[in-house]
């Protein structure tokens, strides 16, 4: 079910929805779609309030800021759309139709209740996913999203779960991939996204390095991002309605997220407060970000108080899908958590092993950068954050087969 149009337009050069900031008008004025007042979903830049079309594409505001979709209705449970046992299932949640989407059965992942601790504790495994990660989600809608606009080519940064997923869906897109990759890359990873087709191109110094050389490339190149296009985050809001709809249409009490750039937290921030305003749901789920100890630049930026200078250290981390020092989209991360009376926690290598040890014991084989988000929960429940007899939910974002060298390691290969 859609919202309905009316005919209105608005300045595509415009300081707040719907107001004209007086600057030069842009060529393009899209329609503008009325109902429930929300007006026809377009781009916003996060810091500057500046709107921009969806079309054509594009991945930051000319200003360099993080592009946001302005704000969505939501839907209900009517809305879902039976027929698709995949995340498409709720299509009428994004922002605009998408007439062929790129899909290889993304979402719908199991949830599995199992004791941890000895308390009762739901466990997501968005490991289940055609190319092993969560980031199937954002990858399908994003490519879809580009598919439909006529992009032919496209540019992304990865450590390697993005570049996997883009570099699958691009192949499933015929939309040809070049992934840019740090030189420290795992194996594993890197091998997986050539697999797809995709070109390699790897970059020496900290993953940043690679991420600069990507945004060097976008003047020639459509970078399509997983931490920069707002379409990315309209597949990862799959994952709250999915929850939402796994609890028979509530919302859990707690979401513990293994967060690097965010995603997650953001996707499911997009969905509950969209169920919100639909009425679905009369509160939020608390999110808590799990980040390593050695690369926790949202914990500390959370923990500081007014006036703090806040300066994380980084040191290398096995939760190497978390490492990012400087999240592009660190402001909103932090509203989300502190909107749903969230937290942070940071957790060192030795209990992110510990944590990866008992997971893979109970028949979870996940890789090391999601096993900190069960640590996160022992610590939580240590310090009365949350309580046993809430319904927490654990994201397991990444499968073990990711990081055989580690797994190797740490447990024993055949030699
Ligand atoms: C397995 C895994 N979990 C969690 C994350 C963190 O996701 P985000 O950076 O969107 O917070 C990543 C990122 O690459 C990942 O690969």
């Amino acid at each position: 079910m859609r919202w309905g149009y009316a005919k209105k337009r608005y300045c595509s050069v415009m300081s707040a929805p719907g107001r004209c900031s007086g600057a030069v008008c842009n060529a393009v004025q899209p329609e503008v779609t009325m109902t429930r007042n929300h007006p026809e979903p377009h781009l916003v830049d996060d810091t500057l309030g500046r709107a921009y079309p969806i079309d054509p594409p594009r991945w930051r505001s000319d200003d360099g800021n993080p592009l946001s979709i302005s704000e969505l209705p939501g839907i209900n449970r009517k809305a879902i759309d039976a027929s698709q046992r995949s995340l498409w299932r709720y299509h009428a949640a994004l922002p605009m139709p998408i007439e062929h989407p790129v899909s290889m059965g993304e979402g719908c992942t199991p949830l599995i209740p199992r004791p941890w601790n000895g308390h009762p504790c739901l466990f997501k495994l968005e490991w289940f996913a055609p190319t092993g990660s969560f980031k199937d989600r954002g990858a399908s809608v994003m490519l879809s999203l580009l598919r439909q606009q006529g992009v032919g080519a496209v540019l992304e940064d990865s450590s390697g779960n993005g570049g996997a997923a883009i570099a699958a869906y691009g192949a499933a897109a015929g939309i040809r991939v070049r992934v840019i990759a740090p030189a420290y890359a795992q194996d594993a990873k890197i091998a997986q996204i050539r697999a797809f087709g995709a070109e390699v191109q790897l970059v020496d110094g900290p993953r940043e390095a690679s991420e600069a050389e990507a945004v060097r490339q976008s003047d020639h190149m459509f970078y399509a991002s997983h931490n920069w296009h707002p379409f990315f985050l309209q597949g990862t809001k799959t994952l709250g309605y999915e929850l939402w709809e796994d609890l028979d249409f509530r919302p859990p009490d707690n979401i513990i997220i293994p967060t690097g750039a965010g995603s997650n937290v953001l996707g499911c921030d997009l969905a509950f407060r969209e169920l919100m305003r639909v009425g679905e749901i009369d509160r939020l789920p608390r999110l808590f970000c799990a980040q390593p100890a050695n690369c926790a630049p949202i914990h500390a930026h959370f923990q500081a108080r007014p006036g703090d200078v806040v300066a994380p250290q980084f040191a290398p981390t096995i939760a190497e899908g978390t490492a990012i020092k400087h999240p592009v989209r660190l402001t909103q991360v932090l509203d989300a958590v502190r909107r749903s009376r969230g937290g942070t926690v940071a957790v060192s290598e030795a209990q992110i092993v510990a944590a990866l040890k008992r997971l893979t014991g109970m028949g979870f084989y996940v890789e090391p950068t999601c096993a900190s988000a069960a640590a996160a929960l022992d610590l939580l429940w240590e310090r009365g954050d949350i309580r046993p007899d809430q319904r927490t939910v654990v994201v397991l974002t990444g499968s073990g087969l990711k990081a055989t060298a580690f797994m190797t390691d740490t447990f024993g290969g055949a030699g």
